[in-house]
């Protein structure tokens, strides 16, 4: 698929049909979550794929109770060590951790939408209840960055609208004129 048709067709989805996505394509995904850009090459994201009916309702819960992620076919959730991130940048180390996260999440909602795969980015979820229900060692050094629902879609999903280019992009300086 066309870039340019992947980036602008990819919605959020959040209805899911009752049907498993292949180990092949969640591998396929997490490959092309590797080929981000990522500072220093450190490679800080971990992914934890979940695919048990229990673990994915939990996982709901602890996502403010959005029940919908519970019907995705697989859940995974893209965690980070920072401890080399910290060694190399300083306390830098702590945004670029998200920053390459980031980058690979994108990585994968756009793969998923090319394997014909609905996808959602949630970020609304209590670290805790997920580093208790994934058993993620209790270190100051690993964080939970996101939470990706993955499977086939059995929604449109919404177009959200989108502001005006003039608003959002300025030329050699900022400008306050909308
Ligand atoms: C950092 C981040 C956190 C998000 N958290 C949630 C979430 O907790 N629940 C949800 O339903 N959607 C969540 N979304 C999805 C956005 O609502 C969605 O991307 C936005 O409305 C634009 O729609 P689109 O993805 O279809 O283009 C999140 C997206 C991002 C990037």
């Amino acid at each position: 698929m066309e870039l340019d048709r992947c980036m602008k067709e990819r919605r959020s989805i959040r209805k899911y049909k009752d049907k498993a996505v292949s180990k092949e394509d969640v591998m396929k995904i997490l490959d092309a979550a590797t080929a981000a850009p990522n500072a220093g090459n450190l490679q800080n994201w971990r992914f934890v794929v979940v695919d048990e009916e229990t673990k994915k309702v939990d996982i709901s819960k602890a996502c403010s109770n959005q029940n919908w992620i519970s019907t995705a076919s697989t859940i995974i959730v893209v965690c980070s060590d920072i401890r080399d991130l910290k060694r190399h940048f300083g306390e830098d180390g702590e945004e670029y951790s998200s920053q390459n996260c980031s980058a690979a999440v994108q990585n994968m909602l756009l793969t998923s939408h090319e394997l014909g795969l609905g996808t959602c980015w949630i970020g609304g979820f209590d670290k805790e209840k997920i580093t208790g229900i994934l058993k993620i060692p209790d270190k100051e050094y690993l964080k939970i960055e996101a939470v990706i629902s993955l499977g086939y879609s059995d929604e449109d999903g919404e177009v959200p609208e989108k502001y005006d280019m003039r608003r959002i992009v300025y030329f050699n300086e900022w400008s306050t004129i909308r």
